[in-house]
């Protein structure tokens, strides 16, 4: 680990930390970290959200009441519930239709994280639903098995809405599927990490309490105090199969996880954002910024009762600014307990599918995105600029440059591969498919991003930063995909009365 010194400045403000005194300064030291080791009894039981399997799925975004802590009732958003919503299941070639009812008092989106389709069908922020309206688009899933998600995207109000429970699971199925463990709720268990804090009436708050000048709290956006699994504070899951596959999705507004089991067990993880690795790496942490999943396939002995925790982790920024960040945090997620009996699983195959090395085509376009915390390239989110024009099918290297601190990129559309973070190449559990990234801080990340082949020169697909409060703030860009050769013809600014891209 290369030394660094003390909160660089361009960082936070080191000159507003001075200036608050030693004192303060004392105090926020002494408060920038949280955790609940030991705190939990695990009496409840994971919440496994409803299964829909086909293609036509009928999705109610509704606000209701749930107790995300035992006795405590809060107001929660949900899709045809509550909180959260249902995960929905299909096969690579199918062709699905939701639909989807916006009852929530105020308009809303639901964006498919990592959905190869037509960017009107994306749903990013030009593709609002009213309240009362219903958004039907459809589109022909074409990709590998994956653990997707859907949650909004307008801008300025995502990290509200999924805080508040927008939020689910969007699975896609293939030939791979079958080769690991695969009965949904059984053996193929889903996990929605989220942190959150409460307010004294229970309600979720994304406020800090007037400890924004914490610069924890200022560079991750929102750090909450407790981390929910699947809505629940603290549940238990009954394993009762000898080899469970968990799907682990950072939906929180920006805190990172380093997601490993109390008592050092290895797993084996099969999949990144885009789908399956090559071959199971094995591995003891799992390091998730918002946004990113992972499938792991983990082994249970009969008797065995093991909590899976998030561990301090390394975010690059050096002792003290991980520290902000939530890298001394640790945090139990939940509890498996293995009674019983547990029925044989199919054995992790040696390899899982066919990932080549990401080859750099001699011809490949470069761009280069530098960060700031609001921005990317200087630019502030504008829904009415066309940022990138890029022609369809093309493999580009994309160049991340990241001056401030920690973020997590995400480009929509597309699955990318990581080249090299900092010069080197990625560790073997990250070089499979992505969708997003970790950036650490003052890091270097280069990506090889294929695109897809639905062209429209007016309907923009984004790229940002997945620290939902940074994304909101404007650290987002807008890109479309034309017929190649068509790329100096696009119009770079949209006329938002234009219905297009927003039916
Ligand atoms: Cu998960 Cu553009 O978002
Ligand atoms: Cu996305
Ligand atoms: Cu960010």
């Amino acid at each position: 680990m290369r030394r660094r010194t003390f909160l660089k400045a361009g960082l936070v403000s080191v000159s507003a930390l001075v200036a608050a005194g030693g004192g303060a300064f004392g105090w926020a030291w002494l408060s920038s970290t949280a955790g609940n080791v030991g705190e939990l009894t695990f009496d409840r039981p994971l919440r496994i959200p409803p299964l829909l399997e086909g293609s036509s799925f009928d999705l109610k975004l509704q606000a209701g009441i749930s107790e995300l802590r035992p006795g405590v009732k809060t107001s929660t958003w949900g899709v045809n519930g509550p909180h959260l919503g249902p995960t929905l299941r299909v096969r690579r070639g199918e062709t699905v239709a939701p639909q989807v009812r916006n009852a929530l008092p105020e308009a809303t989106s639901v964006h498919w994280h990592g959905m190869r389709l037509p960017a009107v069908m994306d749903g990013g922020p030009h593709q609002m639903i009213a309240p009362g309206s219903t958004w039907k688009p459809t589109w022909k899933i074409d990709q590998p098995a994956a653990t997707l998600w859907y949650h909004p995207h307008l801008h300025g109000t995502t990290a509200r809405h999924v805080y508040q429970g927008l939020a689910g699971l969007f699975l896609i199925d293939d030939e791979h599927t079958t080769k690991l463990p695969h009965e949904y709720g059984v053996d193929d268990i889903p996990l929605i990490i989220q942190d959150a804090t409460f307010d004294g009436d229970g309600s979720l708050t994304l406020d800090n309490f007037g400890m924004s000048m914490l610069p924890g709290m200022d560079l991750m956006g929102f750090l909450g105090k407790e981390v929910l699994v699947n809505g629940t504070l603290g549940p238990a899951f009954k394993v009762t199969t000898t080899r469970v596959r968990l799907r682990l999705v950072n939906a929180s507004v920006g805190r990172i996880y380093h997601v490993g089991f109390a008592d050092d067990r290895e797993f084996a993880l099969v999949a990144t954002d885009g789908g399956l690795v090559g071959k199971p790496v094995r591995l003891k942490r799992v390091l998730l910024a918002s946004g990113e999943r992972a499938e792991v396939v983990v082994d249970f002995r009969p008797g065995d009762q093991v909590v899976l925790r998030s561990f301090t982790a390394e975010l690059g920024g050096g002792t003290a600014l991980d520290r902000f960040t939530g890298g001394a945090d640790v945090f139990d997620l939940m509890k498996f307990t293995a009674p019983g009996p547990l029925a044989e699983s199919v054995a992790v195959p040696p390899r899982l599918a066919d990932v080549p090395a990401p080859v750099v085509p001699p011809n490949a376009k470069t761009r280069t995105f530098r960060f700031s915390s609001t921005s990317i390239n200087g630019k502030e989110m504008d829904l009415a600029r066309i940022d990138e024009v890029v022609p369809a099918g093309a493999v580009e290297v994309w160049e991340l440059t990241n001056p401030s601190t920690n973020h997590s990129f995400h480009v929509h559309e597309v699955s990318f591969r990581i080249l090299d973070v900092n010069g080197k190449p990625p560790a073997a559990y990250e070089a499979g498919r992505k969708d997003t990234v970790y950036v650490p801080p003052e890091g270097h990340v280069r990506l090889l991003v294929e695109f897809g082949d639905y062209t429209d020169p007016k309907a923009p697909y984004m790229y940002h930063c997945h620290m939902l409060v940074h994304e909101d703030k404007g650290m987002m860009g807008q890109f479309v995909i034309v017929e190649p050769g068509q790329e100096s013809h696009v119009n770079t600014r949209l006329n938002l009365k234009d219905p297009h891209g927003s039916h």
